[in-house]
């Protein structure tokens, strides 16, 4: 699968499905580079739905942490931090944009500082449940796509349609590695972007509090083999599926 170009939607979703994805949460949750933001992004602007990215959020704090200068382990420094916090998304056609107190701090948040930093303030139960209470406030109604690591089996254990993406760690951090600028990836080489990502994936996976994994009744969609445009037609047909069940009408 790469990045660009913009995939092709088969077909335009009929009313009633339009309908139900009103009232809907669809959680799209897996691994990094597993082109989760791109589905995600593609399912919001099909349905009509608001996309939340839930790891700007860690991201947004890590960077508020890093700032203050309290440490990323430090859980006793980080609760105080966290309760004078305020994070708004504030979903594009382009992703989120993100404010931390106020401030749009988006074009911070792929820093590889901050981008570890999130994976190490995420750990941390305390920070979790105050992440989970804004996000399950601002999903409340429905109308949502909103990826994550654990969307549909903590924030929205009862979400309408669940979809877990994955790919080989290697497939992962060579798209990522792609999606650099020019810039950033003359200083890196391909090697160390995927071990970041492992490190990143080992950390994510085997935290105790709502660790990396996919919802029982998720459906698990692997992009390894698959271009983006067969992607994001599996997505759509499961979405579709789902949202077509007799609940809905
Ligand atoms: O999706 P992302 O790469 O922007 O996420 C950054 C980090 O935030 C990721 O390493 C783990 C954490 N995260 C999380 O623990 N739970 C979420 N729902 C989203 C992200």
């Amino acid at each position: 699968m790469t990045a660009q170009p913009q995939p092709d939607s088969a077909s335009q979703p009929s009313f009633e499905i339009l309908a139900a994805a009103r009232r809907a949460i669809i959680a799209i949750d897996g691994p990094a580079g597993a082109g989760k933001s791109t589905v995600a992004r593609h399912l919001a602007q099909f349905y009509g739905l608001l996309n939340l990215e839930t790891g700007a959020m860690y991201r947004a704090f890590a960077l508020k942490a890093l700032t203050a200068g309290v440490g990323l382990d430090d859980v006793a420094g980080l609760l105080p931090l966290s309760a004078q916090t305020t994070i708004h998304l504030e979903p594009t056609g382009e992703g989120n944009l993100v404010y931390l107190d106020g401030t749009d701090v988006t074009a911070r948040l792929r820093e590889p500082e901050v981008t570890d930093g999130a994976s190490r303030v995420s750990v941390h139960p305390q920070i979790r449940a105050w992440m989970v209470g804004l996000q399950q406030q601002l999903a409340a109604s429905g109308g949502v796509v909103m990826e994550g690591r654990d969307i549909g089996t903590v924030v929205f254990p009862h979400a309408d349609v669940k979809i877990f993406l994955d790919a080989a760690p290697e497939v992962r951090g060579l798209r990522r590695y792609d999606q650099l600028d020019p810039e950033a990836a003359a200083e890196v080489q391909p090697e160390e972007v995927v071990r970041e990502l492992r490190a990143r994936d080992e950390r994510d996976r085997n935290r105790a509090d709502s660790p990396l994994k996919p919802a029982d009744d998720a459906v698990i969609l692997d992009s390894t083999r698959l271009t983006l445009d067969q992607v994001v037609a599996q997505a759509e047909a499961i979405v579709a599926a789902k949202l077509s069940a007799p609940k809905f009408s």
